[in-house]
């Protein structure tokens, strides 16, 4: 089976051809990321029109990269949220016209879902059941996969998401939005034992077996750091690392207690921040001491990207669940005759795959 995936819940434009037998035909992306860049975080309204320039080249560029015509798809799938209203309606939009014109369905993916499935296009990949540590800009959760549509929150974020931590912090010290990855990399170049940072929500973890995250308290903490201390660079090394540290410290000790709550002995890591390298080499020493394996997505399909949620699409209509969530009008088998579409700007993933 043939599937379209468009991706356009936030910053990156991104579009995939994924067949259910070969696997990724052909995928292209673009990253918004300068365009925001001058106003320190994204803007949705130039976010929408944006999306509305590229889909469509891009579209057509993934279709010619993999030879394919229109006429060879069997499904669309895209992102129906969570994210940004006016981006997502953008890349929902295109995908109910082009099913609609074709008389093929469409797949309102859960963004999320997209991610926590991600590491199944890399080359070994997991089988399931498995625990997932979802780590981005706008989510930090914790859950258990049982299956493709089958999803249990373990523990998420009461406040900001890891991603989101990265970026803040990384502004503090005075890089560009989104400063993540420059934050990861200033910190290799640190030490990451010069600070003592918190490690919010750790110390009751075993007592309570609560597995959800809190990171405000740390980045404020590095705000106060670096008030007192006015770091100059190779100071400003030793806050990353040090943050760096504290962070990695509390993914690597709730992922592993996931595992142990569970009783499970795979874990996903999706999202963003499972690009960052201390995070791995952690992960992966950690998992394999406690006899557990750790599976990433490809680089590439770390952030956010079409292939996802092509592959969702594809693992959906292969699982005999390729309908819309409850409470919406089942796309499958053919396009809603209403023309009807709607986007979900908030959507529980747990609540709505159960
Ligand atoms: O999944 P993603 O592309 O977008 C969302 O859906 O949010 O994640 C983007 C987030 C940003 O906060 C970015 O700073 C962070 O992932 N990120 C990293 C690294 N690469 C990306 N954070 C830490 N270390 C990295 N190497
Ligand atoms: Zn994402």
């Amino acid at each position: 089976m043939l599937i379209l995936g468009i991706e356009t819940s936030c910053d990156e434009t991104g579009i995939a051809l994924y067949d259910s037998q070969r696997g990724l035909l052909a995928h292209a992306l673009h990253t918004q990321i300068a365009m925001h860049q001058e106003y320190g975080g994204v803007v949705p309204e130039l976010a929408s029109r944006d999306h509305i320039r590229r889909v469509l080249p891009l579209v057509r560029q993934v279709m010619r990269q993999a030879g394919a015509r229109f006429d060879d798809l069997d499904a669309l799938a895209y992102t129906q949220g969570p994210g940004l209203a006016g981006a997502l309606l953008v890349g929902t939009s295109v995908a109910n016209a082009l099913a609609f014109a074709l008389g093929i369905p469409a797949l309102g993916i859960h963004h999320l879902e997209g991610h926590l499935l991600s590491p199944l296009l890399a080359n070994n990949p997991p089988g399931f059941p498995f625990v997932a540590l979802l780590v981005s800009g706008g989510h930090t959760q914790l859950m258990r996969v049982a299956a493709v549509g089958e999803y249990a929150l373990l523990g998420e974020t009461v406040d900001d998401a890891a991603g989101e931590a990265f970026d803040k912090t990384a502004s503090l010290l005075g890089f560009a939005y989104p400063g993540g990855p420059a934050l990861a990399q200033l910190a290799g170049q640190g030490r990451a034992d010069r600070y003592r940072l918190p490690r919010p929500m750790l110390e009751q973890m075993h007592k309570t077996g609560n597995l959800d995250f809190s990171f405000s308290g740390l980045k404020t903490a590095v705000l106060l750091l670096v008030r007192k201390e006015a770091p100059d660079a190779a100071g400003k090394a030793d806050v990353a690392a040090s943050f760096q540290e504290a962070i990695v410290d509390v993914l690597v000790a709730k992922s592993l207690y996931a595992l142990e709550q569970t009783g499970l002995n795979q874990l996903v890591v999706a999202g963003g921040v499972g690009a960052n390298r201390r995070l791995r080499e952690r992960l992966d020493f950690e998992a394999a001491a406690q006899g557990c394996t750790v599976f990433y997505p490809e680089f590439e399909f770390c952030t956010d990207n079409g292939a996802m949620i092509a592959l969702a699409g594809g693992l959906r209509l292969g699982a005999g669940i390729a309908k819309s969530p409850p409470g919406e009008h089942a796309k499958v088998p053919g396009p809603d005759p209403s023309y009807a579409f709607t986007v979900k700007p908030r959507w529980d993933l747990s609540a709505a795959m159960l």
